[in-house]
């Protein structure tokens, strides 16, 4: 039998919508492969066009993961960003994006560094930051109204529901997520980055953790001490600080997911 699911209103998300420009222009599809993908076809819509889906055929993570999205029970949402910054600006976007998504999800969540959400020990939230030509897509998933994970996330993968015990409209955290991620954007656009790392570092639980640091071809253990104005981790290996960038590494706790 085949489970009846809620379809999207977008009215829900437009009528309490207080930004200038970020999601005032949304593309809503049953189906994509990737709304990340979406959003780099259509570099030519307005700055803050906001791409959802229903479910994704080939949803994407970092490090070339597969992101779990199951028709209707999740948030995949991507904005495009026009921002005349550097190149290498771009990844900070994705720490706003993380600020957003704790005050947006409401439970009380945490950022496994870079950009994690999590609830307790499990992932609720991930986000994908690519650039395609001078744009940016910043991409969002949410595990909202998931009863269940497949046998090999089910340890490390949370949803709102299964946490609060409470079903969620998706349109109300797309909402929340669009009027928190505004405010900071500008911010980070016209005071710099460093405006806004005193709430991603009040949020980030990898810092004081004592973690392992993995590279394609490499890793060590290390403590987590902060996170630096560039987004870096900065973490203690024998008495010297290194800092580590996002890129190409995932971060472990020496004994679990965090
Ligand atoms: C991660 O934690 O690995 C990042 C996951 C990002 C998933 C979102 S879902 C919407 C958007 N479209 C994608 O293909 N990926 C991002």
């Amino acid at each position: 039998m085949k489970v009846q699911r809620v379809i999207m209103d977008i009215n829900n998300i437009v009528n309490n919508l207080t930004t200038e420009y970020i999601g005032r222009n949304i593309r809503w599809f049953k189906s994509l492969d990737s709304t990340n993908s979406e959003a780099k076809r259509n570099t030519d819509m307005p700055d803050g066009t906001l791409f959802i889906a229903d479910t994704q055929t080939n949803g994407r993570g970092r490090l070339g993961r597969e992101w779990a999205s199951q028709e209707g029970e999740g948030v995949f949402m991507s904005l495009l960003l026009k921002p005349d910054i550097k190149p290498e600006e771009a990844s900070k976007v994705t720490l706003i994006a993380g600020i957003a998504a704790v005050r947006a999800i409401g439970i009380d969540c945490g950022i496994k560094w870079p950009n994690d959400i999590v609830i307790g020990t499990k992932k609720v939230c991930g986000i994908l930051t690519e650039m395609s030509m001078r744009n940016i897509i910043c991409g969002i998933g949410i595990n909202v109204n998931n009863q269940s994970f497949d046998e090999d996330l089910s340890d490390k993968a949370t949803s709102m529901r299964l946490e609060s015990g409470k079903e969620f409209k998706r349109e109300d955290i797309i909402r929340n997520f669009i009027n928190e991620f505004e405010p900071l954007y500008k911010q980070f656009l016209e005071k710099g980055i460093a405006s806004v790392m005193d709430m991603y570092r009040v949020l980030c639980v990898t810092i004081g953790r004592d973690v392992t640091v993995i590279y394609p071809d490499r890793k060590f253990d290390a403590k987590a001490v902060d996170v630096n104005e560039n987004g870096e981790l900065i973490v203690e290996v024998n008495g010297e600080k290194k800092s580590v960038s996002s890129g190409e590494v995932s971060v472990r706790g020496l004994f679990g997911y965090i």
